[in-house]
């Protein structure tokens, strides 16, 4: 059977996905909306060979082995399921999200992977389809089909909770500068802290009333070009997000002492005029939404305060590739 490449690109959620009405399937609670990012990719190459005995995952040089492949023959698994085969598969991936850029790869992974399997499996999926299938390794998946914006409207089955692009071709100055925090706590991996959140925390029906609100308001936004908007709802959004995480039994937290500094630091800046907003995910990194022309001052502000920090700047990028196929 043929082999196929699929490039993916991460991306980051100006309106986060936190939280699973249905775990099996993954069908959130709340619609999410993401900018893809042009620097930070996963190439992945699939290829159904007869007589192997077994799925082979090679994630960056390294034969991956026990639980942490699960999630990809998972994956595999429906793709097998839908093309009619038994076929095992070789998966070679690897991440151009370095660790050092500070941002999560599991959404260009199994964007990449849902991509080539299902092609290398001889189907045709359309781009919900794909959608779809990349939301049952990893949520945020679901949004790296596409490029520049996107929203994963949340649906309530498998056939209805895809993503969807709202503005895949954005040609207007906006950029997230990644300031990477190195004093990593104790990793709760976002599968476990959400369900701890949606299990414990009593506030969290009242924050995905409020956070599905805020969706109309951010697609108006994004239409508009209106960076502010943007700016000031994924704020809103990202620090409501980590609040549930204090709300929860046990509270936890992603955020250190520096994730806090930085963050602070984005609000002053902003009192002396600036249009910066922060966003942080399931780890301590701070990503600044940000314009081109501020990065400088953005720069000179942080290494002030933080002189050893490292930053990354990311700019909107593309959808789903199938960048080879061969016999
Ligand atoms: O799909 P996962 O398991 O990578 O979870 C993503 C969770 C957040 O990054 C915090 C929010 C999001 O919507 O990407």
């Amino acid at each position: 059977m043929t082999a196929y490449t699929a490039r993916a690109h991460t991306n980051i959620a100006l309106l986060k996905y936190w939280g699973k009405a249905d775990q099996e399937l993954i069908i959130p609670t709340t619609s999410s909306v993401s900018l893809t990012l042009n620097e930070f990719y996963t190439d992945t190459t699939v290829e159904f060979i007869p007589d192997l005995p077994d799925d082979e995952i090679v994630l960056d040089g390294k034969l991956l082995s026990g639980s942490s492949n699960q999630k990809v023959i998972h994956v595999l698994n429906l793709v097998r399921t839908k093309a009619n085969i038994t076929t095992k598969a070789k998966v070679i991936s690897t991440n151009h999200v370095p660790t050092s850029a500070g941002l999560a790869s599991s959404a260009s992974a199994f964007a990449a992977l849902a991509g080539a399997a299902s092609k290398a499996a001889g189907l045709n999926l359309t781009r919900s389809e794909l959608s779809m299938l990349a939301r049952r390794g990893s949520g945020s998946a679901s949004r790296s089909i596409f490029g520049g914006f996107a929203i994963w409207n949340r649906g309530t089955n498998d056939r209805d909770s895809f993503a969807h692009p709202i503005d895949e071709d954005v040609h207007w100055p906006i950029q997230l500068l990644t300031v990477i925090v190195n004093d990593q706590p104790k990793e709760i991996n976002s599968r476990v802290g959400m369900q701890s959140v949606v299990a414990t925390d009593p506030f969290y029906q009242a924050w995905v009333d409020h956070a599905n609100a805020q969706v109309p308001a951010m697609l108006t936004a994004i239409e508009n070009h209106d960076f502010q908007k943007i700016g000031q709802l994924a704020e809103a959004n990202a620090l409501q997000m980590h609040a549930q995480n204090l709300m929860a039994t046990p509270a936890f937290s992603y955020l250190t002492d520096t994730s806090w500094i930085i963050i602070r630091l984005v609000q002053r800046l902003r009192q002396q005029g600036l249009s910066v907003y922060a966003t942080m995910d399931a780890g301590p990194n701070v990503k600044i939404i940000s314009m081109p022309a501020d990065t400088a001052k953005i720069l000179v502000a942080l290494k002030e305060q933080l002189p050893n920090v490292k930053t990354t700047v990311a700019t909107p990028g593309p959808g789903l590739e199938i960048i080879k196929g061969h016999h």
